[in-house]
């Protein structure tokens, strides 16, 4: 084991602090990374304070992060994916059973025995994993990414879950051209949520209580932008969606987007709010409407994620911040006052 500074919340009430922390030496088939950039996830907020008790309840103290992108430092005896000197990757899993017919199906993220890469079980090491507010990780190289050359590592950082939670189920789904496609909420997923319905040609249409994000919603490739307190704008789409992503992170009326649906379309919930939402049933049974969820990605579809985003050079619009000002970045997520993701450059922690 070596030690490793971090930075970690000891109680769901407690300010991120500075610490040190301990990581296994890498293993025969494990991958030693130092972080270059690790994203803010509001699932990192809802983790920090324990705002999924129900589903998930943190153990203090919890160190978040995961959208990882870093250096490989060193590799075990096994490893072929990597080397040192690679610019690698890592997102909201680090390891799975690979037996199961979820991970044989290549979607790991559905594996009843995987370990999240924060706040899970670990069973190589004891206690919980430790995420990426973090100066290195050592992660199986199966549960390791590469990252396109030409994606700079900031920006880059997003894709492995704000990234891969708006492509899979675009990918699901079936998102392309001819499709009519709502996008609620521009945050760190609603944002790249447009850039992907946009890239695999769908009619996008961004809705948003924040009128001031309507110039940047266009830029970022929707076609149309819907301030959601507008009723007259809203009942302009009444019936008209094939497929709405909501990305919103708290409580708010899915049946205004329910409503929204043609025939057999989808409302499919990405964002995680901590209360549960009121669902009216006729807005489900007129239509034949569904109302679904979705989970991150595979390890393989998130390969194929980045090199879509290689390929179409799609990368995260990120403010990036030092780990010290952490704290003041979840108050200003909580204000969706970021655009659209902040990005931590982990060289900060180098003053700690
Ligand atoms: N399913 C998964 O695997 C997965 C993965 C990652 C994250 N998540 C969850 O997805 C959610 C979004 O994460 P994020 O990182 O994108 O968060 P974020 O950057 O904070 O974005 C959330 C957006 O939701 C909108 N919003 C916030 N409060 C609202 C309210 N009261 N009513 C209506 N809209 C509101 C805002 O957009 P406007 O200003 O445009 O209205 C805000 O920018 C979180 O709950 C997170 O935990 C789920
Ligand atoms: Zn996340
Ligand atoms: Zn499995």
């Amino acid at each position: 084991m070596y030690n490793a500074k971090a930075y970690s919340a000891a109680s769901a009430s407690s300010r991120l602090a500075a610490t040190k922390i301990s990581r296994r030496d890498p293993a025969e088939h494990d991958v030693q990374i130092d972080i270059l950039y690790c994203g803010i996830c509001h699932s990192d907020l809802h983790q920090v304070r324990d705002e999924w008790s129900g589903v998930m309840p943190t153990v203090y103290p919890c160190v978040p992060g995961h959208e990882i992108v870093g250096r490989v430092t060193k590799v075990g005896s096994a490893v072929r994916k990597f080397k040192a000197g690679d610019l690698a990757a890592v997102g909201c899993m680090v390891d799975s059973d690979r037996t199961c017919p979820e991970c044989k199906a290549g979607m790991e993220q559905f594996c009843p025995n995987f370990t999240l890469t924060y706040n899970f079980p670990d069973k190589l090491s004891g206690g919980v994993t430790y995420g990426g507010y973090s100066e290195s990780i050592v992660v199986d190289e199966n549960f390791v990414l590469h990252v396109p050359a030409n994606l700079q590592p900031a920006g880059a950082a997003p894709l492995l879950c704000a990234g891969i939670t708006t492509y899979s189920p675009m990918h699901h789904w079936k998102v392309g051209k001819g499709k009519k496609v709502g996008i609620v909420g521009l945050g760190g997923l609603g944002h790249m949520g447009v850039k992907f319905a946009h890239a695999l040609g769908a009619h996008v249409v961004v809705f948003t209580t924040s009128p001031k994000k309507k110039e940047d919603a266009l830029r970022l490739g929707a076609d149309e932008v819907v301030v959601s307190n507008d009723a007259n704008s809203m009942q302009k789409h009444a019936g008209s969606f094939d497929f709405i992503l909501d990305a919103v992170s708290a409580d708010h009326d899915i049946n205004a987007y329910l409503n929204m649906l043609r025939r057999d379309g989808h409302v499919v919930m990405v964002g995680a709010p901590e209360k549960p939402l009121a669902v009216s049933v006729f807005s489900l049974i007129m239509g034949r409407r569904s109302l679904s969820g979705s989970p991150i990605g595979g390890i393989a579809e998130t390969q194929e994620m980045l090199d879509f985003c290689g390929k179409h050079n799609i990368v995260s619009d990120v403010e990036v911040i030092p780990i010290q000002k952490v704290n003041e970045a979840y108050e200003r997520l909580l204000r969706s006052d970021v655009k659209y993701r902040f990005s931590i450059d982990m060289a900060s922690l180098k003053a700690e």
